[in-house]
């Protein structure tokens, strides 16, 4: 076939998308373009079926309708890239394709234009055919092709439209943060870009804008909201990436009753425009203590039942040496009922779930199968008194298993909450057309560090402590409650913020708590300390993760299904085979040496 150059198209103007052709159209001459989807000869007959974004419409090629259309149909290939001159036609009734939005037309070719030719993909282009992730992110502009993974990436656009126009019409100002910067403490490490004018000094890329949207406020915004891309070096989950995008909010003189309005109302606008979903307004509250109590997270999923519960006053000095002990180290006994869990196998208990419950910290697993005789590694020990506070507390029934361990609070937590997941999916427990939106509120505002050694924030260094709280931030830090929320929707935390500090001692204070000396203070964060002096406004906001948020409307189950160039589980975008070398001549410039290979 003679190849197009130049101007292919020539005086040829598309009349529509492959998608769009219908019934009401028959009759008309039309000009399709896209690419081909495999090519069927039968006997006289072509078909090829062509695709562009909003579809696929069937191709006739004809020896009668046009010889040389025919003929040059005979040599396209899957991928090739062809422009259609031809007749909308009726299919005869036994070749209707209800599967397909054109399914009931097809175009009779008059003529082709073979615009460019395709090697042989990698993998077939349709939604049906699998390919590994590996591949179809290296070639990600085939994978885009197909409308499976095409769509999540509309939704979102649609998803940011839909909140660019909402907070505009509230007044809010969408206004751009550097990305060249100093770091901004949230707690993961920043990724650093070196200056070649200052050799040896680094700016950070933004973990978040939040220092530039508190300055924005003392700079009188009043309310402000950007869509930004933030990084964090930190290791990757299916809802984590280096580089990500946040909706990020902030409003001046607010409580959080405003923040939870404004996020709520747009939420639902989301759900109702996106999904045709309708929410229940207001959102659920959990405290953070509650969360961690009842669900062993600060992010529960609430789809379904399988609730904490505390056996600890059962057990103290019990007979069961293992919760005894715990219980005597300060640790708690919690467990999990399971309705008809009786039916697990011995494998299953001895090995999958402690083996399961294993890998969050836990040494053992105890279980009590509510059958007639109660069955039990540790029946034996339990007492009358103990057998009747188990079934008190836990609520379960003849048939029902009940899931114990002991442990300190923070493995006991972790270990159930991930099993309490765990069992949920795996009896199907978690209804996947339903969405459960919950704020949880009154965070501690510190925590100790995994090592113990000094404080840290929950949040971030600029969260505000509850008022009632102040009087404890010198003698009981541990103790004081925050101005923080997190909007938990699915068991996935997608937004998170607060009340912020705005007055410059107590900002002061909260930094010395997290082990800033005042020198410290004044060198990572002395800007911002300033403008804090300068008649800065109350405020706070929050902070959405974009992705995670299309994520979930879209239904998908990575953020990388939602992200057009994602970073594999890596870090490694293999399109572009970053990150890679560099020239040494560049690092030289930057005043740099690796100490790799010395
Ligand atoms: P936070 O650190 O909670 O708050 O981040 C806000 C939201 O961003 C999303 N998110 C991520 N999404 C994908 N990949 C990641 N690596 C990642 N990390 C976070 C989450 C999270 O809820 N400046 C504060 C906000 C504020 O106080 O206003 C902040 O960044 O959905
Ligand atoms: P053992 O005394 O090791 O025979 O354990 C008796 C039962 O207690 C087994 O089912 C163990 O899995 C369980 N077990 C051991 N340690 C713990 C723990 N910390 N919490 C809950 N159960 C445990």
């Amino acid at each position: 076939m003679e190849r197009v150059f130049g101007d292919p198209l020539g005086d040829w103007r598309r009349s529509c998308y492959c998608g769009e052709p219908r019934v009401s159209s028959v009759g008309e001459e039309l000009i399709l373009a896209g690419w081909a989807q495999g090519r069927r000869d039968h006997g006289g007959l072509i078909f090829v079926d062509l695709r562009d974004r909003s579809g696929i419409i069937q191709i006739v090629f004809n020896p009668e309708v046009s010889p040389a259309a025919h003929d040059k149909a005979k040599q396209i290939r899957s991928e090739d890239v062809l422009a259609v001159r031809g007749l909308l036609a009726r299919r005869p009734p036994e070749t209707i394709n209800s599967q397909i939005a054109t399914g009931e037309v097809e175009l009779l070719a008059r003529e082709v234009k073979l615009l460019n030719a395709s090697q042989v993909p990698p993998f077939p282009i349709e939604d049906e055919a699998e390919a590994s992730e590996n591949t179809r992110l290296k070639y990600r502009y085939l994978d885009l092709r197909r409308p499976r993974s095409l769509s999540p990436l509309v939704l979102r656009y649609r998803m940011c439209k839909k909140i660019r126009d909402y907070l505009d019409g509230l007044g809010f100002i969408e206004i751009e943060t550097p990305v060249l910067t100093k770091s901004t403490p949230e707690g993961a490490r920043d990724y650093l870009v070196p200056s070649r004018i200052y050799p040896g000094r680094f700016y950070a890329l933004p973990q978040s804008p939040q220092l530039f949207k508190q300055i924005l406020m003392v700079g009188g915004l009043d309310r402000y909201f950007q869509i930004v891309r933030c990084f964090r070096d930190e290791d990757l989950r299916a809802d984590r990436q280096p580089e990500f995008t946040q909706l990020d909010v902030e409003m001046s003189f607010v409580q959080p009753e405003d923040v939870f309005q404004v996020v709520e109302v747009m939420i639902g606008l989301l759900f109702k425009e996106l999904k045709g979903i309708d929410l229940q307004r207001p959102f659920p509250r959990l405290s953070w203590e509650q969360a961690i109590s009842r669900y062993g997270s600060d992010k529960p999923d609430l789809r379904f039942g399988l609730e904490l519960r505390d056996f600890s006053s059962t057990f103290q000095g019990s007979q069961v040496r293992v919760f005894s002990e715990a219980l005597a180290k300060g640790g708690v006994v919690k467990g999990i009922a399971v309705p008809g869990g009786s039916a697990f196998s011995r494998k299953e208990l001895t090995d999958e779930f402690p083996g399961f419950v294993g890998r969050y910290g836990a040494k053992g697993l105890a279980w009590i199968k509510l059958t007639p005789e109660w069955q039990s590694p540790i029946a034996k020990f339990l007492t009358e008194q103990e057998r009747s506070d188990i079934l008190q507390i836990s609520g379960a029934r003849s048939g029902d298993i009940i899931f114990l361990l002991a442990d300190e609070a923070r493995v006991v937590h972790e270990a159930l909450s991930n099993l309490r997941l765990h069992l949920g999916e795996r009896l199907g427990l978690i209804p996947q057309e339903a969405y459960s939106l919950v704020w949880i509120v009154d965070f501690p505002l510190l925590e100790h560090d995994p090592e113990g050694r000094r404080y840290v924030s929950v949040h971030h260094p600029f969260t505000a402590p509850r008022d009632q709280d102040l009087n404890l931030l010198s003698q009981e830090p541990l103790k004081v409650r925050s101005k923080a929320y997190d909007l938990v929707l699915n068991g996935v935390e997608i937004g998170g913020g607060s009340i912020r500090i705005h007055q410059v001692s107590l900002q002061k204070q909260v930094l010395g708590l997290l082990g800033f000396s005042p020198e410290e203070a004044e060198e990572r964060f002395g800007f911002f300390l300033e403008a804090l002096s300068f008649g800065a406004p109350p405020h706070g906001g929050i902070a959405f993760g974009v992705d995670r948020l299309a994520m979930i409307l879209s239904g998908a189950r990575s953020i990388r299904e939602v992200i057009a160039f994602p970073k594999s589980q890596r870090a490694v975008c293999l399109l572009t085979d970053a990150p890679s070398a560099v020239d040494p001549k560049q690092l030289k410039e930057l005043g740099i040496k690796t100490i790799l290979g010395e």
